[in-house]
């Protein structure tokens, strides 16, 4: 099999379950090498270890993104032990519910300092590495993928600050998309629905017990990973610059 990435380099965030440890894996069967970026470093070795056996390369990076400086960091030490940068997943995230009034706020703090804080710091340090990667060999053009989600397109009862946070990461994404289009660094934003993860796992448990009866049907890791591969894989002139997938059954 071709693969498309060869010679390339991805960082993904969030990188120690879920979305991220699917994509990372996927990016890695492409032929790229990944920069793995979480704080549970126990899973980033297993990972890196996976990654490895299977003939590819992987560097773990522990570490938290919401720490503007560690977030740096990340992208420089991708740089400088993987040689270059071409491919940023930005997908570490978290997603907690429940009605506004008298949540915990450190919860909104959480949302806002992962989702936004976190996703633009990643952005910011990696867009001139970008740059430089989509003005060289071997592809010639670069690529950010930012996770949102179906609330970032629209908010429903409970998930105000999440949805907050994913609109936010919307916008940014099409403004940046707009301002680097003709330097071949593609942003493009992917929107999953339900999708079988740790993520719900970390709200609170009367919140839990809320909505474990809103999540029907789900995809699987994978499926989104799937979805990120065929964007970072399509060839210089194609950009895919939005992407909305739901579980065949989920209605909103
Ligand atoms: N699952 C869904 O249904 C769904 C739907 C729509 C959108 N999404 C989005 O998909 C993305 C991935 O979520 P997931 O579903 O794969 O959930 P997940 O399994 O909970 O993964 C979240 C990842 O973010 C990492 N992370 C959390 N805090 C971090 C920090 N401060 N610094 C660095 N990494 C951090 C976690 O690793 P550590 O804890 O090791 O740091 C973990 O690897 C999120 O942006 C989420 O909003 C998910």
């Amino acid at each position: 099999m071709q693969q498309i990435l060869r010679g390339t380099v991805a960082l993904v965030t969030g990188a120690s379950s879920g979305i991220g440890a699917a994509t990372a894996t996927a990016l890695a069967a492409q032929g790229a090498a990944v920069a793995l970026a979480a704080r549970r470093r126990d899973r980033l070795d297993t990972l890196a270890a996976e990654i490895k056996d299977q003939g590819g390369s992987a560097l773990v990076l522990e570490c938290d993104v919401t720490d503007q400086q560690q977030a740096a960091a990340a992208v420089d030490r991708t740089v400088t032990e993987l040689g270059r940068l071409d491919t940023l997943i930005n997908n570490a995230g978290v997603m907690l519910l429940g009605p506004a009034a008298g949540a915990p706020l450190d919860e909104w703090q959480q949302m806002v300092e992962l989702n936004v804080l976190g996703l633009l710091y990643c952005a910011h340090a990696a867009v001139p590495h970008l740059l430089r990667a989509a003005a060289d060999e071997p592809r010639q053009v670069a690529d950010m993928v930012n996770i949102s989600s179906v609330a970032g397109r629209a908010a429903r009862n409970g998930n105000g600050v999440y949805a907050l946070t994913k609109f936010g990461v919307g916008a940014f994404s099409e403004s940046l998309r707009q301002e680097l289009a003709r330097q071949y660094v593609r942003v493009s934003l992917v929107e999953p629905g339900a999708t079988a993860t740790e993520l719900a796992s970390h709200n609170r448990p009367e919140v839990l017990a809320a909505i474990r009866n809103q999540f029907g049907q789900r995809m699987a890791a994978g499926d989104i990973a799937d979805a990120i591969t065929y964007i970072v894989t399509r060839p210089r002139h194609v950009a895919v610059n939005e992407m909305l997938i739901r579980p065949t059954e989920q209605e909103r």
